[in-house]
């Protein structure tokens, strides 16, 4: 019924193990694991601490240092995996430690439990991986600047409730979603100035009596500083919520460009072609070439949603401390990490290499009298009351309408029929440059602003590539 010889950090005071289905329920270092790495570089900061407070010799802190750096090549390598009776990476390590240095491995988890460890390898894994995530992000800003920067002078239809609304260049289109994935970033930055405090030395819950010092330790950690409340230290997961928000709202960017992607790429739409790499076909229609990795973006946005929520929903009732319930604040935050990983790239890839039908899109942006407003707004310069000039435009719509034809194909005689307000030199924007040119003012699709945002965002992605670096 138990486990043999099991490996683990509390037995004193337990007559016999756990039971099996203990141990299995217990047992997390299938996936955390993955913290090895930092919780061998945090066991090397607390030896030091533990050697700054005479808790250790030289020699013993050079051995101990010796046996962390063989144990961390293994685990790189693979050649050091844990026992299937390792209840978690922490045991793991420690009893790594004691078959190797004998007594000495024992000594390192003095002023320290691994309710402060695992938040601080957290921590550590976190901001780390925050990295990779924001490389992956500017490499995908930095695509659809490139596809932007090639389609500046492209006119195409803007929608709104995805209908033709106004025209708009496609370059300013396809920026857009730079600055949405910009503000993506700008809240991992926000998050990580948060997370970049050290729970480390806290101990289960009231601090250590050892004379060890936090803050040292947290700068070692690259830790801004150590928090100032040790059982705060221990229960607070904000931050695993917050990085988890921030991954979600990524997951809804990407599954909205991935929304539109699909649109574009339909035959109804044609406005793209996805490039083979980035497609796949289907199994029984040889034709088909789908948009597999816009389709996969959007229907990973859910899971990572649901990996916020599944977090809050398991803090909400818990007393502020430790409590084992927070082991389950991990394959969330895993998955979230490994999802955006394997999407960001091939999100890259697509935006890169997708092929733009930009003469179809001129040709259809400004039907559907998506010049309806030009009018009107030309008439407010004319002095016209917006009021009135609304209803103007309005009546060339109807006429347009009812005799088949687009705003441009009325004659002089029709618009001054309409009103005595629209004289001849109407025409000037009727044409879609016109009105292109028109939307001059900072943050509109006039091709002049749309270069200069353009600019203001190639620079601002090479900043954001020092930032994260
Ligand atoms: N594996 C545990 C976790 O992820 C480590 C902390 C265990 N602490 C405890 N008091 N049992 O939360």
């Amino acid at each position: 019924m138990t486990s043999e010889q099991p490996t683990r950090l509390w037995g004193g005071r337990f007559k016999g193990g756990p039971a099996d289905a203990m141990a299995a329920l217990s047992a997390s270092v299938h996936f955390d694991w993955r913290l090895a790495p930092y919780d061998i570089e945090q066991t090397r900061a607390h030896a030091n601490v533990l050697r700054s407070a005479e808790l250790l010799t030289a020699d013993e802190l050079a051995r101990v240092d010796g046996a962390l750096s063989a144990i961390a090549a293994e685990v790189l390598t693979g050649v050091l995996v844990p026992d299937a009776n390792d209840e978690d990476v922490h045991t793991a390590i420690e009893r790594t430690l004691i078959e190797r240095l004998g007594e000495l491995g024992g000594k390192l988890r003095a002023g320290r439990s691994r309710n402060d460890q695992v938040a601080t390898d957290f921590r550590m894994y976190l901001r780390d991986h925050a990295r990779f995530i924001a490389a992956a992000v500017i490499d995908l800003m930095d695509a659809f600047v490139v596809q932007a920067e090639r389609h500046v002078e492209t006119c195409s239809p803007g929608f709104t409730h995805l209908q033709h609304a106004q025209p708009v260049s496609f370059g300013h289109e396809l920026a857009k979603h730079v600055h949405a994935l910009g503000r993506d970033l700008e809240r991992l930055s926000d998050w990580d100035a948060r997370a970049a405090r050290s729970p480390l030395g806290a101990g289960a819950l009231a601090g250590s009596s050892l004379g060890l010092d936090p803050e040292a330790v947290a700068i070692a950690l690259g830790f801004e500083s150590a928090l100032g409340n040790s059982i705060d230290a221990v229960s607070d997961r904000d931050w695993v919520a917050e990085f988890l928000f921030v991954g979600a709202m990524l997951g809804v960017h990407l599954s909205r460009i991935g929304e539109e992607v699909i649109l574009m790429t339909s035959r109804e739409f044609g406005w793209a072609t996805l490039d083979d790499a980035w497609s796949t076909g289907s199994s029984i229609m040889p034709q088909k070439k789908n948009p597999d990795v816009a389709e996969l973006a959007r229907g990973k946005s859910g899971r990572l949603i649901g990996n916020l929520t599944g977090l809050l929903v398991t803090l909400k009732g818990l007393p502020f401390a430790y409590n084992r319930d927070l082991q389950e604040d991990k394959e969330p935050v895993f998955d979230t990490v490994e999802q955006l990983l394997l999407v960001l790239p091939a999100m890259t890839g697509m935006i890169e290499t997708l092929r733009f039908n930009t003469e179809l899109m001129a040709k259809s942006a400004p039907q559907g009298f998506a010049l309806a407003t030009d009018i009107a707004e030309w008439l407010v310069r004319q002095g016209v009351p917006f009021r009135e000039a609304h209803e103007i435009a309005g009546s060339c719509v109807r006429q347009a309408e009812s005799r088949g034809v687009e705003l441009w194909d009325l004659s002089s005689s029709e618009f001054a029929e309409i009103s005595s307000h629209l004289t001849p030199t109407v025409s000037t924007v009727l044409s879609l440059r016109g009105s292109l040119d028109s939307r001059s003012a900072f943050g509109g699709t006039a091709p002049v602003r749309v270069r200069e945002q353009l600019a203001v965002l190639s620079a601002q992605n090479e900043a954001l590539r020092m930032r994260w670096a």
